[in-house]
């Protein structure tokens, strides 16, 4: 076995630290720094960013980019940026980086801190290959080679968790409001979004071949259905944000023609 990379983390936050625990645990020689001082065991802290840019690699998982950015100098070797961004900001990241000589790997985590280090933890990498000490983390999976990439899949399932988020927690506060502990009501959720996600590969191909004939269930019947659960929602006393939302989206795709056609036509409405 060769010798290892001296690695560096920045930004000692939830996920931070569970990073720069996993290096240690990987036997690495870790240096830390932190805005506010913290300390992670058996890893060395150190007062400026500057101390921490003389290891070999340096990761990065800080709050935003506009945190990140004036932290940034040539003094790093590998920047391997862990900080979650828009798909432009890790592009402006990956030219700076390349500007500056310093070998850049843009990656996203798909794992909450308590997993980091975990065979659960999936590490999305795009642009440079070569993934450094990602393996440390979880599984790294690399996505492309468009530096950018991995911020756009990391977005795009972000926006799958939060909309399966809230309207789960709608549901709850429905069926609260008659008394149905979450308890008791979870159980029947996680078979139906099991049986929603069966539903995925052929919804994926009819927004690719934009045919959108079906004998399952048409636009009409779910732009009904979203209005009841607005109104029920409205008649118990709750917020309506989330079915209107999805009511004034279905009914747009109504309006433009796709009432017989399935669900997936939506999709017209979104890429406009
Ligand atoms: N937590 C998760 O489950 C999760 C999962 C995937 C990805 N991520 C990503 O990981 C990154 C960090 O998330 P987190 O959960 O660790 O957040 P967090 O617990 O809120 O930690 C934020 C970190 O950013 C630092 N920071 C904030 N403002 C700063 C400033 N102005 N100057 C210098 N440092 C500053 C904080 O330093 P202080 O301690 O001094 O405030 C802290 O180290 C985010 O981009 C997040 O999207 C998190």
């Amino acid at each position: 076995m060769g010798i290892k990379e001296t690695v560096s983390v920045l930004g000692l936050g939830r996920m931070g630290s569970a990073l720069a625990k996993a290096l240690v645990e990987e036997g690495y020689e870790v240096t830390v720094w932190n805005r506010t001082p913290k300390t992670v065991p058996n890893a060395r802290s150190v007062g400026t960013p500057q101390e921490a840019f003389k290891s070999d690699v340096v990761v990065t998982c800080l709050s935003t980019y506009d945190v990140q950015e004036p932290l940034l100098t040539n003094e790093i070797k590998t920047l391997v940026n862990l900080t979650s961004g828009t798909p432009e900001e890790a592009r402006r990241t990956a030219q700076w980086a390349k500007a500056n000589g310093v070998e850049y790997v843009d990656g996203v985590i798909m794992a909450v801190p308590q997993q980091i280090g975990t065979e659960q933890a999936r590490i999305l990498f795009s642009g440079n290959e070569k993934h450094h000490v990602l393996h440390a983390f979880g599984e790294p999976v690399h996505v492309g080679e468009d530096a950018g990439l991995a911020a756009l899949y990391d977005l795009a399932l972000l926006g799958i968790m939060w909309a399966t988020f809230g309207g789960y927690l709608q549901a709850v506060a429905l069926m609260g409001s008659e008394g149905i502990t979450p308890e008791r009501f979870t159980p029947m959720t996680t078979s139906w979004l099991n049986e929603m996600s069966t539903l995925l590969p052929e919804m994926g191909e009819e927004t690719r071949t934009r045919r959108y004939e079906t004998d399952v269930s048409a636009l009409d019947i779910n732009v009904s259905g979203l209005r009841l659960l607005t109104e029920a929602s409205r008649a118990q006393g709750l917020d309506t944000t989330l079915p209107q939302a999805l009511h004034g989206l279905f009914e747009r795709a109504q309006g433009n023609g796709h009432g017989a056609h399935s669900i997936a036509s939506v999709i017209e409405e979104i890429r406009k």
